[in-house]
């Protein structure tokens, strides 16, 4: 027996030191196994078979001729499906996208419906029965393009209110000595993360067991449970590894028909998505059509501000990508409206992709400064400067901490803006013209109730476990010197379990508040756990366990605005007679919360601001008009920036820790991406003078 103290050195301050992933060893060898590797005896294989039609119903499935091909054991549809409940309100407030209540009825919503499950085997059993299986629809007429001015179109409903007024907007556009009035689009765009979704179900000892890929346990296994009217402690959910989520991870078709398998063949059923499956059932975020009206004094000051933004839907399930809320945190005027629109059309369901809503918000907001700042002969950055709000320019509530004006001048600084000269199309190098541009960026800084259980051992280690989920942000390690630090141990000591639901309730990986919502429960428990210990109470051969709740801590975070924010900077190249664009350096300047390990977090900026220079230049989802279905749906025929298409690119923070966290920290998962495709339009107006409102700024468009 040993005391906790014996070998405890003063460990304190492990919070901002650089920390290589703890699981690094393990994902690079292949001893971290995914969701679709992992062994089970007596494993059959799902394979989803998808509709061809994009509207309509289904008439036949000739399942006979498929259930005789080898190894087929079960052929799933509307016909035989056992029924699921999708009239319930789950645990992130909103109810499920029927999408993932899969074979409950005939009718065929859009292209790439799931229309029937082959179990087999073998997954190549299962696949070659899939692909043979003969299913006729009665199609019917699709509409698939947004478009202004749709009759269906209404404000959005949900979470966050459609539209916010306040003052006369007429009178205020009047009164302004220049105005901007333009149109921003943004095209379908997907997140189509390394590890595709996959799924293992099973039956053990009356308790149903999913192993998954997701970005809460407890929030899939919550969903689970009121789908198939289980109680919660029925199902237990896994999710060690995560190889990328961005919001597309959650309930979605392959869980519940693995589920459905499972039950009816009772036997493990595991179903993995597809590559080019993964384009119709896995969420994507919608196109936006976006209006901005921007009025001002001469000296740049808003007086008048309007934001638009009309996105598209699915018919079975609302989802609002709510890209005209960046205003409402960015920038304040006498005369300040905000509205989100959304028509439903015949397309798969939208959903959450990073920074959903701030990503193409920031793109058509930061344009349009940009174009204000021109008209008023102002500098980009002085202008924001300009217009920085005391309050929430809608909640009138105060900011926890800005620090905008902070990253900008440090950024601006660093990035050498001072030499710019303000007029397009004056810099040459060679073929290349060049410029520079910046946007600002924000995101939500918000936390949700979680548990944690910490655990003394006997040897003189700890273990914390948590239902958290790492999806490749580097949680794991951040939390494991969280603890190690309320423990005032040294980190390897600590050893972190996630990714289970019997760990207890806890908050997603979403809306950049997990590790802050993990780690506030794991420092509790932890210096409690370590308070005890100071006693010198001797560890007895079961460990000394605490558990944590923060739900009431919570209510510390009322009354604030809370956000992190931003200063994007980049610089472009651009050959006039090809249309390549070239992004030679990028520097992002973030007040994002205490940044626990700096390595990881640069890795989520700059991960962000790359995926905002593919947002700028390369990512495009097209859907055929005639089919209603997508082009090329791979990552072939989708096309995301690669090495080739990065150049120098840092970020970098300036200290902003939150004030009412214990930690301090805020969130840096989505931050990264906002404001950087604004950033790199807005170098390439400055290099060429053409002004880029629509995305992406293709070859063919830039002159
Ligand atoms: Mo994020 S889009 O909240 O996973």
């Amino acid at each position: 027996m040993t005391t906790a103290t014996t070998g405890r050195t003063a460990l304190r301050g492990v919070v901002g030191t650089a920390h290589t992933r703890v699981e690094g060893r393990d994902k690079v060898t292949g001893a971290a196994r995914y969701a679709g590797e992992i062994p089970f005896a007596d494993l059959a294989h799902g394979w989803l078979v998808l509709s061809t039609v994009t509207r309509g119903r289904i008439r036949s499935l000739d399942t006979e001729a498929v259930l005789a091909l080898p190894g087929v054991l079960a052929v799933l549809h509307h016909g035989n499906a056992p029924r699921v409940d999708t009239e319930y309100v789950g645990l992130l407030g909103i109810p499920p996208d029927p999408t993932a209540a899969v074979f409950q009825h005939d009718r065929v919503p859009h292209a790439g419906w799931p229309v029937a499950l082959v179990v087999a085997e073998t997954p190549e059993q299962a696949r070659e029965a899939a692909e043979a299986l003969v299913v006729t629809y009665d199609e019917e007429p699709h509409r698939t393009v947004l478009t202004t001015g749709h009759p269906d179109a209404h404000p959005a409903g949900g979470v966050m209110p459609g539209e916010t007024a306040k003052g006369d907007l007429a009178a205020g556009l009047a009164a302004s000595a220049v105005v901007v009035d333009e149109e921003y689009t943004t095209p379908e765009e997907h997140h189509s993360m390394m590890e595709p979704h996959a799924a293992t179900a099973l039956w053990d000892g009356g308790r149903l067991e999913v192993v998954d890929s997701n970005q809460g346990t407890t929030w899939i296994q919550s969903e689970l449970a009121q789908m198939f009217s289980l109680d919660a402690s029925a199902v237990r959910v896994r999710s060690e590894h995560i190889g990328g989520g961005f919001g597309s991870k959650g309930l979605r078709a392959h869980q519940v028909a693995a589920v459905m398998a499972a039950t009816e063949l009772q036997r493990p059923v595991r179903v993995v998505m597809t590559r080019r499956q993964m384009f119709s059932l896995a969420g994507y975020r919608s196109p936006t059509l976006q209006h901005v009206r921007l009025g001002a004094d001469a000296d740049g000051r808003l007086r008048a501000l309007e934001h638009r933004s009309l996105n598209q839907t699915s018919t079975v399930y609302e989802f609002v990508e709510p890209s005209a809320g960046v205003a409402r945190v960015m920038y304040d005027a006498e005369a300040h409206h905000t509205a989100n629109e959304v028509v439903p059309l015949d397309v798969p369901s939208p959903t959450f992709m990073r920074a959903p809503g701030e990503a193409p918000g920031s793109f058509a907001v930061e344009s349009a400064l940009d174009e204000l700042a021109e008209r008023c002969g102002i500098d980009p950055v002085e202008l924001r400067l300009r217009n920085e709000p005391e309050v929430g320019p809608v909640s009138g509530l105060p900011f926890s901490s800005r620090n905008l004006d902070v990253c900008f001048r440090e950024g601006a600084r660093r990035f050498g803006w001072a030499e710019r000269d303000p007029r397009p199309g004056r810099r040459r190098e060679g073929r290349w013209l060049l410029g520079t541009g910046t946007a600002a960026a924000s995101f939500h800084a918000g936390a949700g109730p979680s548990t944690a259980v910490v655990t003394a051992q006997a040897d003189g280690g700890f273990t914390v476990r948590i239902a958290a989920a790492d999806i490749g942000t580097g949680a794991r390690t951040a939390l494991t010197l969280v603890a190690a630090d309320a423990l005032e141990v040294a980190p390897d000591r600590v050893r972190v379990r996630i990714g289970d639901s019997d760990f207890g309730p806890a908050m997603i990986a979403g809306g950049s508040m997990g590790t802050r919502s993990w780690a506030w429960a794991i420092r509790e428990a932890a210096r409690e756990l370590r308070e005890r210990l100071a006693l010198g109470t001797p560890i007895p051969p079961e460990g000394i366990t605490v558990r944590s709740d923060t739900t009431e801590a919570l209510g510390a975070l009322a009354q604030k605005e809370r956000h992190s924010f931003g200063a994007q900077f980049a610089e472009v190249a651009v050959d006039p007679a090809t249309g390549e664009v070239r992004v030679r350096r990028m520097l992002g300047i973030f007040a994002a919360g205490r940044i626990v390990n700096p390595l990881t977090a640069r890795n989520q900026l700059v991960g962000g601001m790359v995926w905002g220079i593919s947002m700028a230049l390369h990512e495009e989802a097209v859907r055929d008009r005639t089919s209603g279905a997508l082009y090329a749906p791979d990552l072939a025929g989708y096309h995301v920036a690669t090495n080739a298409d990065v150049g120098d690119i840092q970020a970098d923070w300036v200290d902003d820790p939150d004030p009412d966290d214990p930690v301090g920290i805020k969130g840096v998962g989505e931050i990264g991406v906002v404001g950087a495709a604004a950033a790199v339009a807005n170098a390439v107006w400055h290099a060429t003078g053409v002004r880029h409102r629509s995305l992406p700024i293709r070859p063919d468009r830039i002159l």
